[in-house]
């Protein structure tokens, strides 16, 4: 088979890392990749919102199976239009997209079925949003409807926040378009996990539980980030709340969206807070958590493309999907000064001190003459394998600590909320 994965991540590094290693696949392009995946596709230089670029490529290079990464071309329709070329691809449509595209299509169709979330209210008029703030006691979650790179939700602990945030979206536009909504929702407490089911819409295979870690500090301090590590499986998430979760929010999810007329394939990640009430939903993503995929595609034992095929040919209901015994972990290395403003253009040194288990996989990074270079936010991914989740920490710590750029950046702690669990 002739693969095209669409995006340029360490979630795509991990992918085709994973897919090279099927039989099945002969030759791996990438748009548009990054300097870690060039050593292992055909990068190629077309945008990933590029849709008609994209399909006039396909059909050239012959792609039997087209993979997208990121969430961007998926609400696009990137899905629909291959499917109009006769073009197999791997994602949801726009309109099943939309659960990710619309937090306010979300909410909405979490409340009409029934699926645990935080109570909420939507908002296009200021004067309204503030008016909800005076009658609701703080702390406030803020969210631009639409896609806004992980960065559109706003915690507020009191009412000046609160107001201060509903300016800076509905009215100065600090989201643009993405704000023109504005969902005002309770503040949950809990722990975070991530869990990720690939359904054809019909059938789903549920991925191990993992766990992100969003803030840049560590401590879970700071500012929010695209996601600073991961590792698979959770604690946090046992067997029973597992089938709970299956049970009371994947599959109504999963139904309501065929209800509504939008079936849904491709992977439907489901971000969720487990308060002492219970998991409720923070968000449903449309695609492949990135860093959670890193430690998750190093755990599965099955061959990714088979799965991919089994879901675009809707055949999952006999699919058996084999997961590794043991635990992985991802500890992403970022640029100096994310999630604000950082340089670019550092050289990494460092970059083949890995062993079997470790693998490096590449975010933001550029091959250049002089060798691999910085060119993102975040940069590497360094992700492990082990029996032990606290020997896989230890592996991955060590790889981390040979690897160098200038303005390095990685959080000491991830991990260390599943061991203290697993200590208990
Ligand atoms: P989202 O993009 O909706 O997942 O929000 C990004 C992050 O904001 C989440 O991963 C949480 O850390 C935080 N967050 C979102 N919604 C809530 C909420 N209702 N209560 C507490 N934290 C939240
Ligand atoms: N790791 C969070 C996300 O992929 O949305």
């Amino acid at each position: 088979m002739n693969v095209l994965v669409i995006g340029g991540g360490g979630r795509e590094h991990a992918i085709i890392w994973k897919i090279a290693q099927s039989p099945k696949v002969d030759k791996i392009y990438c748009a548009p990749g990054n300097g870690g995946i060039s050593k292992m596709a055909s990068c190629v230089d077309i945008g990933i919102t590029d849709i008609k670029g994209l399909i006039s490529f396909a059909r050239k290079k012959k792609i039997d199976l087209t993979i997208v990464g990121p969430e961007l071309p998926l609400t696009l329709g990137i899905v629909d239009k291959f499917q109009e070329n006769d073009l197999r691809i791997f994602g949801p449509t726009g309109k099943a997209a939309e659960l990710e595209g619309s937090k306010a299509f979300a909410k909405g169709l979490m409340e009409k079925y029934n699926i645990p979330t935080a109570a909420y209210e939507t908002f296009t008029d200021s004067d309204k949003a503030v008016a909800y703030v005076h009658a609701h006691e703080p702390p406030f979650v803020l969210k631009a409807d639409g896609l806004a790179a992980g960065k559109g939700v706003i915690i507020c602990q009191n009412r000046a926040q609160a107001f201060n945030g509903i300016e800076q979206i509905l009215k100065d536009k600090a989201f643009g378009e993405a704000g023109a909504k504005l969902v005002i929702e309770d503040f949950l407490q809990g722990e975070e996990v991530s869990i990720l089911a690939i359904t054809d819409g019909e059938d789903m295979v549920i991925l191990p539980p993992a766990q992100d870690h969003k803030a840049i500090f560590e401590g879970d301090e700071g500012p929010n980030t695209g996601g600073m590590g991961a590792y698979a499986p959770a604690p946090l998430a046992d067997e029973k709340l597992m089938k709970h979760v299956e049970h009371s929010l994947l599959r109504p999810m999963l139904d309501g969206l065929k209800a509504e007329g939008r079936p849904y394939k491709g992977v439907l990640y489901a971000g969720l807070m487990i308060t002492p009430a219970g998991p409720k939903v923070l968000e449903f993503n449309c695609r492949f958590g990135d860093p959670e995929t890193q430690p998750l595609l190093a755990l599965m034992e099955s061959d990714l493309i088979e799965l991919f095929e089994a879901v675009v040919d809707g055949n999952l209901s006999d699919y058996e999907l084999k997961i590794a015994k043991g635990y992985a972990i991802c500890v992403v290395m970022a640029s100096g000064g994310y999630p604000g403003a950082y340089e670019k253009g550092k050289a990494i040194i460092g970059l083949d001190c890995n062993d079997d288990d470790t693998m490096i996989f590449h975010a933001g990074t550029a091959a250049k003459a002089k060798g691999i270079v910085t060119s993102g936010g975040r940069v590497l991914g360094i992700t492990g394998t082990g029996k032990t989740l606290q020997q896989c920490m230890q592996k991955v710590y060590e790889t981390v600590s040979k690897i160098t750029f200038d303005g390095a950046y990685y959080r000491r702690d991830i991990g260390q909320k599943a061991l203290h669990r697993l200590r208990k």
